[in-house]
């Protein structure tokens, strides 16, 4: 069955993108990516190849421009999409929210026409843990409220959220992937995230501070109302995303009914301090790291980690890598493509 399912991957080029495309092609199915390559650099698509030794097909496209959608779903029988393109930059959303919103909620509605179009009925969604901004209970789990967006990125995944929830009735199937803190690269370091400028997450500025690329480190704030003082935050291996993604269409697969729409949150359910993430890095790689404290970053908030019991029961799911191994994956990329090793 699986060798014979074709899976379009969108934004397949990207960080969480091109890993599910690794992991997909492991499990046996066909592949088709599509990434925009504004935020992607084609290095990744070879390196996808390279890993997973099998035939996929690339191209070049933008989600938001239907016809070549069009022209991509009429050449092809896709039996499920994983819509990952989207514009992911907290900070940007801020200064860019038309951008954001033109682009996010855009593209999903292009790719729901061009799916219903052409009857293709399952979708997996990639959504976010901004969707709840600060939760009142933690470990959150899928129960917890919509609170308002701290950002426009956020405000963008609960509106393409919301759209999807009112999707079911014509007959899509959808499962939302709600992404906590997808850290680390593949192991083979042929993979793994390009920040464009200067970082705002976390462990890529960590890995550049390490290599020299950035001077220091600012921890942004230690006065929370945590046990070191600085956020919690729940960071889970990119592979471990990567699989759920694959499970997720299986999850469709074993299902009869011809409207679905689940979301999940996609964590490792461990509370992890900045602090504590840092002093893991220096731990698992030797490297001295210079940082510094500094003030709280806006928008932030104190903690927030996934209860995964529903992704794990459902899904039959868990995450494999634990924080160290994820910390030194991501250095290992770091080094590679800063030729610090060859
Ligand atoms: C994590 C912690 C910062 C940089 C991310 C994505 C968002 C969503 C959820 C997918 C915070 C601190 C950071 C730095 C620091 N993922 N920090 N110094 O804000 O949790 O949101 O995960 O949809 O898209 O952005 O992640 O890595 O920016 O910050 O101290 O230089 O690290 O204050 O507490 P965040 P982050």
């Amino acid at each position: 069955m699986k060798d014979k399912q074709h899976v379009l991957v969108t934004g397949g080029a990207g960080y969480i993108g091109a890993h599910t495309v690794v992991e997909l092609l492991h499990a046996g199915y066909q592949v088709t990516a599509i990434d925009s390559l504004e935020r992607s650099e084609q290095r990744i698509v070879e390196g996808v190849s390279s890993i997973t030794q099998k035939e996929f097909t690339f191209t070049k496209v933008n989600c938001l421009d239907a016809a070549a959608l069009d022209q991509l779903f009429a050449a092809n029988r896709f039996d499920a999409v994983i819509h990952f393109a989207a514009y992911k930059s907290v900070n940007e959303s801020v200064e860019k929210p038309l951008m954001y919103y033109n682009n996010n909620v855009g593209s999903l509605l292009v790719v729901l026409e061009t799916m219903k179009r052409h009857r293709v009925p399952d979708l997996i969604f990639s959504s976010s843990c901004t969707v709840y901004g600060q939760p009142d209970h933690i470990p959150v789990d899928e129960t917890a409220p919509f609170k308002r967006a701290e950002s426009p990125y956020g405000a963008t995944k609960q509106l393409c959220e919301r759209i999807l929830e009112d999707m079911t009735t014509e007959g899509l199937r959808v499962v939302s992937l709600r992404y906590f803190n997808p850290i680390g690269a593949h192991p083979s370091a042929l993979i793994g995230e390009l920040p464009i400028g200067i970082p705002n997450n976390l462990v890529p500025y960590v890995t550049q501070t390490a290599a020299g690329v950035r001077a220091q480190l600012t921890v942004f704030g230690n006065d929370y109302a945590t046990p070191d003082g600085s956020c919690l935050r729940d960071f889970i291996h990119v592979c471990d995303v990567a699989t759920a993604h694959v499970k997720a269409i299986e999850f469709l697969n074993h299902l009869k009914s011809p409207t679905v729409c689940e979301v999940f949150n996609l964590g490792t359910g461990v509370g992890v301090s900045v602090l504590e993430l840092v002093k893991k890095f220096i731990e698992v790689t030797g490297v001295k790291l210079n940082y510094k404290i500094g003030p709280r970053r806006p928008g932030d908030v104190e903690k927030v980690y996934a209860n995964p019991h529903k992704v794990m029961q459902a899904l039959h799911w868990k995450p494999t890598y634990d924080l160290g191994q994820s910390l030194l994956h991501a250095w290992q990329w770091e080094q590679k493509i800063r030729g610090l090793v060859n």
